[in-house]
């Protein structure tokens, strides 16, 4: 495998990152996951607008033009020869001696990565997934992709342990915020689409901006706001996004079956024009 760092193209276990790298000694950094299929990278350029909002919200510049940032993504997926590929990208805010202050003239550093996609298997898209739900002790700027994933790997690791796909994070009222790597989503009793309205405490997926699209375009009603955790058990579907894991039925919470513990309709619906779109 081959990733680029800072200008250069290494192989994957090369060491090419410098120690005192703000994004290894204080995860003072940012990233987007993309994906190619077939050849074709999917919603670059939304990618590309979060990257930006990210690195504006932290205080840190573009490392290269929009334009460069795209063909460097590109050259690092051709030379892993791979049609179907996720793509990372982070960029930290640069290498200086260790000081929680950062001076103003920092260089971000730019690390690229691409690997085969390990999209969900038909039989998870055809049987859903269990997900948990646990407190959210994430801070308060979610909506920036930072790589400070702390709170979001110890849910994750907790949901594994427990045999589940995904973690679903709860505020003080109770209510989903989102999953620990995905936005969360229920159908309610009149069919309608709900999901967390955009805000600091979540992630504006890419793919939950796509879903709400498709949803609309398709007749379904979106509804944007919060909802609780009991809510979601007692909900008529229930499913999960993600670039990786696409449209995710989601049929147990904390261990009770949604509905009939089987994925519903409008999910399936949406899975389908998902894949129309971006498959
Ligand atoms: N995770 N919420 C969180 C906290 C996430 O980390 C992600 C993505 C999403 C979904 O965003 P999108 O639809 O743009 O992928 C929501 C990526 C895939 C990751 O960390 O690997």
């Amino acid at each position: 495998r081959i990733a680029y760092v800072n200008g250069r193209y290494v192989s994957i276990d090369t060491p090419a990152v410098a120690i005192e790298d703000r994004g290894y000694q204080f995860a003072d950094g940012i990233y987007e996951v993309c994906k190619v299929v077939r050849g074709r990278f999917c919603d670059l350029e939304r990618h590309l607008d979060r990257l930006e909002r990210s690195l504006d919200a932290m205080g840190m510049p573009m490392p290269m033009s929009r334009r460069a940032l795209a063909l460097v993504m590109e050259e690092t997926w051709r030379r892993n020869a791979l049609p179907d590929a996720v793509i990372y990208l982070q960029v930290s805010r640069g290498t200086a001696p260790r000081n929680h202050a950062f001076g103003a003239s920092m260089r971000p550093s730019l690390v690229v990565t691409v690997r085969a996609a390990k999209f969900p298997s038909g039989a998870e898209l055809e049987k859903g997934v269990g997900v948990i739900s646990l407190p959210d002790e994430r801070w308060a700027n979610c909506h920036i992709k930072s790589i400070s994933l702390l709170p979001n790997i110890l849910a994750k690791q907790q949901a594994a342990k427990a045999g589940c796909r995904e973690a679903w994070l709860l505020d003080e009222q109770g209510r989903v915020t989102e999953g620990s790597s995905s936005n969360a989503w229920i159908v309610d009793g009149e069919g309608r689409l709900v999901t967390r309205p955009l805000g600091r405490e979540i992630l504006g997926g890419i793919t939950r901006s796509v879903v709400i699209e498709l949803a609309k375009r398709d007749g379904i009603e979106v509804v944007e706001r919060a909802f609780t955790l009991e809510e979601a058990k007692a909900a008529r579907e229930a499913f999960l996004t993600s670039t990786t894991s696409l449209v995710l039925p989601v049929t147990a919470i904390d261990g009770t079956p949604v509905a009939n513990g089987h994925p519903g309709s409008v999910t399936r619906r949406l899975a389908e024009l998902y894949a129309e779109a971006e498959g």
